[in-house]
């Protein structure tokens, strides 16, 4: 099962709460996350992108955000071993497929082959307005990324000057050289439509799913088992891995964890994350809208809730993995002690289960 980290380099990390904890978007915090994850043999950090008006969703998770590109990229220096994921918004600017492939070819020399992307393509109307045009329509979005990718996928692997006239992008004689160290860096998308799937089928080495069906963690196993044969299926035998985004509540007992998410729960902001503040179009999120349960808002983040102690943490994992999930990328409430937590209490778990190495 890989282990992932998802970084908060975004206020209030995924969890619209006033409980105190330690948790801040700063490079330093975030790097010393990194480091303590790849200590404990973590197999992933990843940084997600967003682009906020004044004051963001609410007053915890109030826009401030490092960008994942530069962030997750400056952590190369400061790690040896984990692979690093940035999320870009292949279609805002617009960047140009060369600039794209040039920085990326450089990213995997520095971090020695370590680096990866996340190529998303913006599902909040805000954000394509803030880059100045109205959000371009759900499927469209997929075949631009597509052309764009494509170009970029091109100009990693050519060995002679490639030009290019298509619809949105040109080149002359592009050429990049050095060439990323083992053909091309990873390539990850996160979705949950039929056009992102198709994408993800024609690109994708990880597929970041969510639940179908929302957070609660039985509700989303009634349907993850189809969920990830469908995605696994577009890729006509090409080998794509799938992970999720739980958000792990854990405490040394099960209901310590329910008072620690009840704690959370009851200092909760009313608009977080997913409440619909900014219009998104994101299918993977669809159930998001229909919350039928306080305690759900209130955790907010994550694309499913993993609540408890040590062994019912391990198990739920051991679960993900049975219903045909490759990994976890995980988040915290209070990331810091929550991770060491998970390291020294989950991880031994995992490993007796042969779940870890
Ligand atoms: C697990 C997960 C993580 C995502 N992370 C980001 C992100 O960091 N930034 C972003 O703009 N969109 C992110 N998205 C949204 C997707 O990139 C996509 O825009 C959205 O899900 C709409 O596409 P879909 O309808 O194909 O799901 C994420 C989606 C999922 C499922």
């Amino acid at each position: 099962m890989m282990l992932g980290l998802f970084l908060p380099i975004q206020s209030g990390g995924w969890t619209a709460s006033t409980l105190p904890r330690s948790t801040t978007w700063t490079f330093d915090y975030n790097a010393a996350l990194a480091r303590q994850a790849e200590d404990f043999g973590f197999d992933i950090v990843f940084g997600l992108a967003q682009w906020l008006p004044k004051g963001g969703y609410n007053e915890v998770q109030d826009g401030q955000a490092l960008d994942s590109f530069m962030t997750v990229a400056a952590l190369a220096a400061v790690t040896s071993r984990i692979l690093l994921i940035s999320t870009v918004h292949v279609l805002y600017g617009p960047w140009h497929p060369l600039h794209f492939a040039k920085f990326g070819a450089t990213l995997d020399h520095i971090s020695k082959g370590r680096w990866g992307v996340n190529v998303v393509t913006g599902h909040r109307a805000v954000e394509h307005e803030m880059f100045g045009w109205p959000r371009i329509e759900h499927d469209r979005r997929y075949e631009l990324a597509d052309e764009f990718l494509g170009v970029v996928q091109h100009l990693w692997a050519a060995d002679e000057n490639f030009s290019y006239t298509g619809e949105s992008w040109r080149l002359k004689d592009g050429y990049i050289t050095p060439k990323p160290l083992f053909g091309r860096p990873i390539l990850v998308n996160a979705t949950g439509s039929d056009a992102g799937i198709e994408f993800a089928a024609r690109h994708s080495d990880i597929v970041f799913i969510s639940s179908p069906t929302g957070t609660e963690f039985e509700t989303a196993m009634a349907a993850l088992p189809a969920h990830v044969t469908k995605v696994k299926a577009a890729a006509n035998g090409r080998d794509i891995k799938t992970i999720i985004n739980p958000l792990v509540i854990l405490a040394e007992t099960d209901t310590a964890a329910e008072s620690y998410a009840d704690a959370i729960v009851a200092q909760s902001q009313p608009t977080g994350f997913h409440a619909g503040k900014f219009h998104s179009d994101a299918h993977a999120w669809a159930e998001r809208k229909n919350f039928d349960k306080d305690r759900q808002r209130g955790l907010g983040g994550g694309n499913i809730q993993i609540i408890g102690g040590p062994e019912k943490i391990a198990a739920s994992i051991a679960r993900l993995k049975a219903a045909g999930i490759d990994g976890v990328q995980l988040s915290f409430f209070d990331f810091a002690p929550d991770l060491a937590l998970f390291g020294k209490t989950v991880l031994p778990l995992l490993k007796a289960r042969g779940l870890r190495l």
